[in-house]
């Protein structure tokens, strides 16, 4: 089996974040979604990886190679603009083969992985296997509707008014059977190809199409409270790991991660935290659920429940609760004399 991850698009909802960054590389726990994503795809012992992608194709190239240090092989596979998920699949035809494939959406975080539907669909091979989550409000999202054994009936792309409860969560088997599925169906009302109505053309068509279901934690990363919301879910599992500087003075309770190369002077770190190589944490009340990425520099201020992206800056700003500080932002209270220090 291959794997086709869905990196393209704009990330519109998570702007300003993604005016300097793809969606897909905003860290979560220190690690870029589409690191958590291509990990669960090797727990899989899938190694052959399609990576579709757009305008930000150099940034993702530079933040994950070949793909060896993951133990994957990734092909790069440009796409000239969003024109819809089933529209990747056409594009990914030659790398694809006639092999069966996991399709994963590139901002989808599912922490306990999708092994178990995985093997359901190795043993059974339907021509398309979804999966499918119950969601309270599923106007945002594909919507499935199953017959009475449980099969695929009808899927609606994002309707008014939902049928069932049942999402489409990002991520999808398929037999070679999609490629004429997707051939045979148009641009949609927003002008996309639409993998909701490639599988519906599968049903209509006779093709065995099944749902699976997850019922773990799963979220669409798609604005800033859901990206909180997974840090937090994935710093619940953190294992603590000290191989920075700690100060005497420095208190640390529950699971804290300093890596190699960040130092913690004078400061609370209350876990789960965890503070990336390179990174400054002085005189600061850190956590929890706080992530710190790579050389950053914290002090005076209390954070948590927040996300520090590379290279920003925090400097005596009281308490931030539920923030997202960009890359290289620099946060800092009117009058604090330490920022032109902080910029040097
Ligand atoms: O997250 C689950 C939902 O994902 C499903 O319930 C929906 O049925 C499915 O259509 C999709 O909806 P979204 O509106 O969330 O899709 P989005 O445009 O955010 O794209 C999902 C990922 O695919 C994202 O990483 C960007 C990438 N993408 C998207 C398009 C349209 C591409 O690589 N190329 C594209 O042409």
């Amino acid at each position: 089996m291959k794997a086709l991850v869905l990196s393209g698009g704009s990330g519109t909802r998570l702007r300003p974040f993604t005016h300097s960054m793809p969606k897909q590389l905003i860290p979560i726990a220190n690690k870029p979604i589409l690191q958590h994503v291509l990990e669960n795809i090797s727990a899989l012992g899938v190694t052959e990886v399609g990576i579709v992608v757009g305008v930000w194709e150099q940034q993702i190239t530079e933040s994950l190679g070949d793909g060896s240090a993951l133990g994957l092989r990734i092909t790069y596979l440009p796409q000239d603009a969003p024109r819809g998920l089933a529209h990747a699949v056409v594009i990914a035809r030659d790398f694809l083969g006639d092999d069966d494939f996991v399709m994963y959406l590139g901002d989808n975080v599912l922490p306990d992985g999708v092994a178990e539907i995985a093997e359901e669909f190795g043993r059974a091979r339907p021509a398309a296997q979804v999966v499918v989550h119950k969601v309270s409000d599923p106007r945002s999202f594909g919507v499935v509707e199953l017959g009475p054994a449980g099969e695929v009936l009808r899927l609606v792309e994002k309707p008014a008014e939902p049928r069932s409860d049942l999402a489409l969560i990002g991520v999808y088997f398929f037999t070679a059977a999609i490629h004429e599925a997707v051939n045979a169906i148009e641009p949609s009302a927003r002008g996309e190809l639409e993998i909701t109505d490639a599988i519906q053309w599968l049903v209509t068509h006779g093709g065995d199409v099944r749902a699976g279901e997850y019922d773990g934690y799963w979220k669409d990363a798609g604005c800033v409270e859901d990206v909180l919301d997974c840090n937090h879910k994935l710093l619940d599992g953190l294992r603590g790991s000290l191989a920075g500087e700690v100060d005497e003075e420095s208190v640390l309770t529950g699971e804290v991660v300093v890596e190699a190369g960040a130092r913690v002077v004078g400061s609370w770190i209350e876990g789960p935290v965890v503070i990336a190589a390179g990174t400054v944490v002085e005189s600061a009340h850190l956590g929890p659920y706080t992530a710190i990425g790579r050389d950053c520099l914290i002090r005076h201020t209390h954070l948590d429940e927040s996300i520090v992206f590379d290279g920003a800056t925090v400097s005596s700003v009281g308490r931030l609760r539920g923030s997202m500080i960009g890359r290289s932002a620099i946060v800092v209270a009117t009058g604090d004399d330490s920022r032109a220090e902080a910029r040097i």
